[in-house]
């Protein structure tokens, strides 16, 4: 048995993402400042052998089966696609996901799906040009756009597309996704905006609530929960009907209004190689400085069980006490 990542509230976590790096293509609003931030030089990142290596620890030793890369853009690392084959070879073989933005996704969607990667998802916040490039402060629908069809046409068993609403910009759009979404049999997923932008200008009073968005949903399409467990999922599934039919199934991932960190099965690593035991932590272990200093696998390992042993017990989002964490969502991997 493998003493897995297991913290003081009992839950365990055994699925990992990771970041690949902290830079990004676009600047969503909601995510970045328009001049970026302070982005990690390349050589502090965790070179290829340093994330296999860690990956093979979470796997072998920690009970780790999921593994997700993120970013920032895990698309700019040009490794990625070798990264992917390389971690699909690890025993027991963890499932494999990658969350983009879809740049680039085009050329390189069959390459990943060959390598072994499972599952996909990409953020895409509106199919409407204008509103892209105000969201995203770049013009790049039609290469996200492309990234998509291509995923679809590699056969990928899972593509999920994630999308943010923000008042005043394209909530009054979320229909017109999810007719996007059901057209193409991929599934789309309402995420509520959480307090982890550069700009730190988030507000409670201008969150586009799970509820809203059910509600302008049923404006179109007759919605119903779904009754298969969730399994330490962000996401609540619904069913969607329309015209006497079943069209497909959507998600709302609530994490300030409905939160799930009850269940929350999730341990994080940072482009640098910290672990972060939740998205709103405000401490993180180092892992890449004991393992640049000759650290055995073991040693590593119970220092990531150390860091998960202290995981708080959720987000705090609802508390009058709640303070952001200072990294924001592109550093920590999403
Ligand atoms: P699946 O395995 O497909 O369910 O992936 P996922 O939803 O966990 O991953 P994805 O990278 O697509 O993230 C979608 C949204 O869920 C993002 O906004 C994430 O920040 C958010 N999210 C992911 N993990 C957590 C978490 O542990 N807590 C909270 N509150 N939100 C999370
Ligand atoms: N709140 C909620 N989701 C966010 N994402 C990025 N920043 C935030 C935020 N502040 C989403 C992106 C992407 C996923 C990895 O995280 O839209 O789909
Ligand atoms: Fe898990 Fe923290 Fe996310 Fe809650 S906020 S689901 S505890 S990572």
């Amino acid at each position: 048995l493998v003493p897995g990542l297991v913290d003081t509230y009992g839950r365990v976590a055994t699925d990992l993402r990771i970041s690949l790096l902290d830079r990004c293509n676009l600047r969503c609003t909601y995510c970045m400042p328009e001049e970026g931030l302070d982005f990690l030089p390349a050589d502090e990142l965790l070179s290829f052998d340093e994330l296999v290596r860690l990956a093979r620890v979470a796997v072998t030793r920690l009970g780790v089966t999921k593994i997700r890369l993120t970013g920032g853009e895990p698309l700019l690392r040009p490794e990625l696609i070798d990264l992917v084959a390389v971690l699909a070879q690890l025993e027991p073989r963890p499932q494999l996901a990658l969350t983009t933005n879809g740049i680039g996704l085009k050329s390189r969607a069959a390459k990943l799906r060959a390598a072994g990667l499972d599952r996909l998802n990409v953020s895409l916040d509106t199919v409407h040009a204008d509103t892209f490039a105000q969201m995203t402060r770049r013009p790049f629908l039609r290469q996200v756009m492309a990234g998509i069809d291509a995923a679809i046409d590699s056969g990928f068993r899972s593509i999920k597309i994630n999308a943010v609403l923000l008042r005043g910009v394209n909530d009054t759009q979320a229909v017109d996704l999810v007719e996007w979404a059901l057209d193409r049999g991929v599934e789309l997923r309402f995420i509520e905006n959480m307090p982890l932008g550069g700009d730190r200008d988030w507000q409670r009073a201008e969150l586009v609530t799970a509820g809203e968005i059910r509600a302008r949903i049923r404006e179109r399409y007759e919605v119903v929960a779904d009754a298969a467990p969730r399994d330490g999922a962000p996401a609540e599934r619904y069913r969607v009907f329309g015209g006497g039919r079943e069209l497909g199934s959507i998600g709302i991932i609530a994490s300030v209004t409905e939160p799930f960190c009850d269940d929350c099965k999730r341990t994080r690593l940072t482009s640098e190689g910290r672990v972060r035991s939740c998205l709103f932590s405000h401490d993180e272990t180092d892992l890449a400085g004991p393992m640049r200093a000759g650290a055995g696998d073991e040693t590593i390992a119970e220092l990531w069980r150390g860091a998960m042993w202290a995981k708080p017990a959720g987000s705090g989002l609802e508390s009058p006490g709640f303070a952001q964490p200072e990294r924001s969502m592109s550093a920590i991997g999403g």
